[in-house]
């Protein structure tokens, strides 16, 4: 009775990696400096008894834009669709903001998966919604804020993507561009820790490609979101890219910055960046040619 019981917790202590993981994901803070964000080790992906990918390791870094590299088919939407738990790898492990898809329940993917972005070419908008009403759904899935509170989200995220003016339109209004960007404030919408992009460039102009690319950069500029994006673009690689991983016939066969991989002597690699810059259509041809001779490893 003399002395007071100890506190309880130390506030002066800093807060375990674990627990930082913790209170990022719930919404409280970044996600810890120096800890994936997604983490792929090992990684065998099959449909059905056809392997695709055989012994991927790819670590996302926070803050960082990773552009996955490869020809057509070679399993980079494959890649994605693992990093986001849509498929469960056939060996090795993946594990997205600290938890191992494979052995979480569902609870634990819903909660891990409410602080994921999607911008997928399949995921367009709905037609039938404004994109004001596109942009607050997966607010209103996921949360149970107040309406005013969602309706200042949603104007905060077109005012970040330049539409702020286009808030009451219809998909079908919309250009190309437009479309895109609208698309990025849905998958933005609940402040993602990682955005995974499937070539966000698909069908764009070369003008509206660029200004998507000063959007992600500035998106991670801004929130230290990271970000997975498959491309073969290489005006947008140059832009946006921190760190490539390039995978052929199920392997990765470069990884490092951009830098360290285009100084790579692989024969993919140098064909890939040897290729004019302004070149835009050349990419998949020069990889399909080079895939059907079997480069040399
Ligand atoms: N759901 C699926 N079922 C069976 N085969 C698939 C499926 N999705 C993709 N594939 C095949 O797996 C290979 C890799 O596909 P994908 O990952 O989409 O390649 P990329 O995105 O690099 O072009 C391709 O040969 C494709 O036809
Ligand atoms: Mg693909």
């Amino acid at each position: 009775m003399m002395s007071q019981p100890p506190p309880s917790s130390e506030p002066s202590s800093p807060p375990s990696q674990d627990d930082a993981c913790a209170l990022a994901l719930a919404g409280g803070g970044a996600w810890p400096a120096g800890v994936p964000t997604v983490q792929v080790t090992d990684l065998v992906a099959k449909y059905g008894s056809r392997v695709i990918l055989n012994g991927v390791d790819v670590a996302v870094m926070p803050g960082e834009i990773h552009v996955i590299l490869g020809g057509s088919g070679c399993g980079k939407s494959t890649l994605l669709k693992h990093m986001i738990g849509m498929y469960t790898p056939a060996g090795g492990h993946m594990s997205l903001l600290g938890v191992n898809f494979a052995q979480a329940d569902e609870p634990e993917r819903d909660r891990v998966l409410g602080r994921v972005g999607m911008l997928f070419q399949a995921g367009a908008l709905l037609n039938s919604l404004s994109v004001r009403d596109n942009v607050s759904l997966p607010i209103v899935e996921r949360t149970h804020l107040p309406p005013a509170v969602v309706a200042e989200m949603v104007r905060m995220k077109l005012a970040l993507v330049n539409l702020d003016d286009k808030a009451d339109l219809m998909p079908p209004e919309l250009s190309g561009g437009m479309k895109k960007r609208a698309a990025l404030a849905r998958a933005i919408a609940t402040d993602p820790l990682v955005l995974f992009c499937d070539e966000p460039g698909a069908g764009l102009d070369p003008i509206s490609m660029a200004a998507l690319d000063t959007l992600l950069v500035n998106l991670r500029d801004r929130f230290g979101m990271s970000m997975v994006v498959v491309t073969h673009e290489l005006p947008s690689i140059a832009r946006i890219a921190d760190r490539v991983t390039m995978l052929d016939q199920g392997k990765v066969v470069a990884q490092g910055t951009l830098r360290d991989v285009q100084a790579t002597d692989h024969p993919l690699v140098t064909a890939f960046f040897g290729r004019e810059a302004d070149d835009h259509d050349l990419g998949t041809s020069v990889w399909e040619a080079l895939t059907a001779q079997g480069a040399q490893t």
